[in-house]
């Protein structure tokens, strides 16, 4: 099968020197691109800014803002069985990018934020490829990632509990809930990304396969 993964964070430019972003590693997302390679599918792997190596044999394409993954994402899909947006895409950016940095004398009491375009909610509602989400979340975890996953039109979403520091963000080892669009969940206790990652492509893959 055809694979499209997201990993890592965004940045969203405040001016050239600057920007936001979040905490995640890519570590899941360059998990799931290894998993996917080494059951034999092929990889297109679009990530944002991280301090890792592309696995070998992925098709690299670098997406460092919303904007940009935004983008990549639809391109990729045109031709593509799978689509696991696992990437911790910015969900504000800067209203605008100053054009040169901003003088700490000058500097605004505040920062206006704009929302960034959501890329899962954008796809097509009428779509050939199967779709794996995932969710962050620290409180409601079932019903967040039912009502996230109606949502955002996924088949499937892989939920995890943000509010356990331990697991989750820039950790090796993660612990998932995945929802069904059928209503059907699955929990996968603590366990290593590498070995998360090649459960969640074996279980990505069967479900798509059914697609
Ligand atoms: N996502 C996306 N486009 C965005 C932001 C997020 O496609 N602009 C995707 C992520 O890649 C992930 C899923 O949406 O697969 C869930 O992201 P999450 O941050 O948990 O959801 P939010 O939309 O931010 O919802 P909330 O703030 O209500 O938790």
């Amino acid at each position: 099968m055809n694979f499209v993964i997201t990993a890592g964070p965004t940045r969203e430019a405040i001016d050239p020197v600057r920007y936001l972003s979040n905490r995640s590693s890519g570590k899941m997302g360059y998990a799931i691109a290894e998993a996917a390679l080494a059951q034999g599918h092929a990889v297109t792997l679009i990530s944002g800014p991280v301090y890792l190596t592309s696995p070998r044999g992925a098709n690299f394409v670098s997406a460092i803002t919303a904007d940009a993954m935004f983008d990549e994402v639809h391109a990729a899909t045109r031709d593509c069985d799978v689509l696991v947006m696992c990437a911790a895409v910015a969900d504000f950016k800067p209203a605008q990018i100053a054009s040169s940095k901003i003088k700490k004398q000058n500097a605004p009491s505040s920062l206006a934020l704009v929302p960034t375009r959501d890329i899962l909610s954008s796809l097509p509602r009428e779509r050939n490829y199967f779709v794996a989400g995932f969710a962050a979340e620290t409180n409601d975890l079932a019903r967040n990632a039912q009502e996230k996953l109606a949502r955002k039109n996924c088949d499937l979403l892989i939920a995890n509990d943000v509010s356990d520091a331990t697991i989750g963000f820039e950790s090796d080892e993660n612990a998932v809930t995945i929802f069904f669009r059928d209503g059907k969940m699955r929990e996968i206790a603590r366990i290593s990304k590498k070995n998360l990652a090649r459960e969640l492509v074996k279980i990505i893959s069967e479900s798509a396969k059914k697609f």
